[in-house]
């Protein structure tokens, strides 16, 4: 990304609720991968933990009519945003303001069967995404999960160009099937959104690598910790309760 802040601003908003799936890569099977963990439980209830403009806990709550969730972020726009994509489930689904620094506020809710974070937790230090795994560890009830799609820093610093190559690749494809052209991929370029390929990333842009996050969640009591996607530096993992 291409600014000097700490945070993410309402442009950061603007551009992700137009481009974000172009940017996101292998989005919709994304969004297949964790539809198909929540159809494992019965009638779970979930946090959505940053939810953008609410297109994950959207898909969740068509595809299971036993699903009930609480979608949060702190972005204004965002949370207009969610609030209108989940008109229709309002039964179902509330949206909440949240500050993901200071997610020991979630006390205030019933402990969920699964948590979701997508394209978020990598905004935390290194100690904060530990202590984020030990809370959750103990919110989360036993026997279910914490989904966890993000970025990750490659294991080997060579494989960066990989990373950025893969990722630049799937921008343009991507843009070209959902606008048949570049605009999408113009906008990711220009706004420098490749992490791999910027010499100065953003500060508020920590990645960790993927083996930290395993040791991590591991050390925060999650039994079972697999990587069910991963390509360009971003992977979807399954960490679960024992029951
Ligand atoms: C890249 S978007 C991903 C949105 C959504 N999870 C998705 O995959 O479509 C990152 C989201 O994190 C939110 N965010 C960034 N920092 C946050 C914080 N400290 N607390 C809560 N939300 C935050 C932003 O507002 C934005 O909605």
């Amino acid at each position: 990304m291409n600014h000097d802040g700490e945070k993410w601003y309402d442009e950061d908003s603007e551009v992700f609720i137009k481009y974000g799936a172009c940017f996101a890569p292998r989005r919709e099977e994304t969004i297949r991968t964790i539809i198909d963990v929540c159809k494992k439980y019965d009638a779970p209830f979930i946090y959505d933990l940053c939810c953008g403009g609410g297109e994950m806990s959207k898909a969740i709550l068509a595809s299971n009519d036993s699903v009930s969730l609480v979608a949060l972020d702190n972005s204004e726009r965002m949370l207009i945003e969610t609030k209108t994509a989940l008109r229709d489930f309002s039964d179902r689904a509330s949206v909440a303001k949240f500050d993901l620094q200071e997610f020991e506020s979630l006390h205030e809710y019933p402990a969920p069967h699964i948590v979701l974070s997508s394209l978020a937790v990598h905004h935390l230090s290194d100690e904060r995404k530990r202590e984020l795994f030990i809370f959750l560890g103990r919110k989360i009830r036993r026997g279910g999960s914490f989904i966890l799609s993000d970025l990750f820093e490659p294991e080997q610093a060579d494989n960066r160009i990989i990373f950025e190559e893969q990722w630049n690749r799937s921008v343009r494809e991507a843009s070209q099937v959902t606008f048949g052209d570049e605009r999408a991929f113009v906008a990711f370029e220009d706004l420098d959104w490749n992490h791999y390929g910027d010499p100065n990333p953003d500060p508020i842009d920590k990645p960790a690598k993927l083996s930290q996050h395993f040791e991590w969640l591991k050390a925060a009591g999650f039994t079972n910790v697999e990587l069910l996607m991963f390509f360009a530096g971003h992977g979807t993992i399954r960490a679960t309760n024992a029951a």
